[in-house]
């Protein structure tokens, strides 16, 4: 559905419904105002069933129109359970949303696909973004789609696989000497320049929108009922505080009851600026990244704030894992599921021990761990894993198996 008016999270001004950065007034988030009164009376189970296995059948609720031309789309990926991970870290249930199956490999595809259904309402034929890896999969897989021009900023750290899977797509792409961070402020430089749709700029306040129907298709998912807790990594902290107020407008159009889910957030130590000031009780202060979790590394994280006290209003926390236990974290994952996550879903796992090992979660609850990406564009933390050279020589074979 089209809004036709912005709100600053923070100050409450209103702007129309454009392509616009942040509050002028105060540099808040804006977020789209929807006509809450209108939704309660016409949005139900049944209007949600009936629509596309895409995150398009949250239309009523999404800033943008479904693009009518474009078929398939994100969204709407298997939650899957997991009972021996559930019982590797000690807690009842654990159920993971598969959204590494997504069109590019991520979550981004959900942002990406509301951003560029608002950029095509707007008359834009640019799509822009400064990214750690992913975001410009997706915004480049999103323009070709759509036969519109892409470009993509990443810092010159990013893994050569997510390099590939932007390039194949014919994206025009620049590596930056430098951090995330320095992309992001190159970024919105140029968007003084150009009237381009840049994803998480001036479309972030749609953008945004895309990662609550991860909220919406876990609720749905599970019956119409809430998980006791969902565990989720944080870079911007956008998706984080998104899934947050996913759970909240479900249970305020009453398409669900009971208590909105405890969120757990985590963080690589080597740029965990929003789980430190989680911690210490404190405004969020940038770092300059040094982590395995590439797609995580953002050192001033434009929700960060927003983020902490997101965990804090849902009962969570958010937890900085150790540089060391990513790979690893990875394998359990690959190795109690079948299901091959990224780094960013090593340090989700981490989150999840590190929960469990605080007692926040355990034997009684049901937990949804978001797999937000693939192993696949981040494979340098297994490699030493990858198994032996031998001869064409079954002697050799049954040696190696332990069965001579
Ligand atoms: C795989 C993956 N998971 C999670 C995130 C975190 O997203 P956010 O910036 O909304 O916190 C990112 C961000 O790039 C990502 O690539
Ligand atoms: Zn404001």
């Amino acid at each position: 559905m089209s809004v036709d008016t912005l709100r600053c999270r923070v100050c409450e001004a209103e702007y129309p419904a454009v392509a616009s950065g942040s509050c002028a007034r105060c540099f808040g988030p804006l977020e789209p105002v929807y006509d809450w009164d209108e939704l309660a009376r016409t949005v139900t189970r049944e209007s949600i069933e009936a629509g596309p296995r895409t995150l398009w059948r949250y239309e009523a609720l999404l800033p943008s129109t479904a693009p009518a031309n474009i078929t398939g789309g994100p969204g709407w990926t298997q939650l899957v359970s997991a009972p021996r991970l559930a019982s590797a870290v000690g807690v009842g249930e654990v159920l993971l949303k598969l959204d590494h199956t997504n069109p590019t490999h991520s979550f981004k595809d959900r942002v990406v696909g509301v951003a560029a259904a608002k950029a095509a309402e707007l008359g834009i034929e640019t799509l822009a973004c400064a990214s750690t890896g992913n975001l410009g999969n997706a915004v480049a897989a999103r323009a070709a789609l759509g036969g519109m021009r892409s470009v993509v900023i990443y810092p010159n750290t990013v893994e050569p696989e997510k390099l590939l899977a932007t390039a194949v797509y014919g994206g025009e792409m620049y590596a930056v000497r430098g951090t995330y961070d320095d992309c992001s402020r190159l970024i919105v430089e140029l968007s003084g320049e150009v009237d381009w749709a840049f994803v998480n700029v001036n479309l972030r306040a749609y953008y945004a929108e895309g990662s609550k129907t991860l909220a919406f298709e876990i609720a749905e998912q599970l019956g119409w009922e809430l998980p006791d807790a969902v565990i989720a990594p944080i870079a911007s902290g956008s998706l984080f505080t998104k899934i947050w107020q996913g759970f909240e407008q479900f249970r305020r159009l009453g398409l669900v009851e009971g208590q909105a889910p405890r969120l757990y957030g985590g963080q690589a130590q080597g740029c965990a600026p929003v789980a430190h000031a989680f911690a210490d009780d404190r405004p969020v202060s940038p770092v300059r990244p040094d982590t395995v979790a590439h797609s995580l590394a953002i050192g001033a994280p434009a929700d960060g704030d927003l983020a902490t006290a997101t965990a804090r209003a849902s009962n969570g926390a958010i937890y900085a894992v150790p540089e060391e236990d990513v790979g690893p974290n990875m394998s359990l994952l690959a190795g109690t599921s079948g299901v091959f996550g990224e780094t960013a879903a090593g340090v989700t796992v981490g989150a999840l021990r590190a929960a469990a090992a605080a007692g926040e979660i355990g034997e009684n609850d049901r937990v949804v761990v978001l797999v937000t990406g693939t192993g696949l564009k981040t494979p340098q933390l297994i490699e030493a894993r990858v198994g032996r050279e031998i001869e064409a020589d079954v002697d050799e074979l049954l040696e190696g198996l332990g069965v001579a």
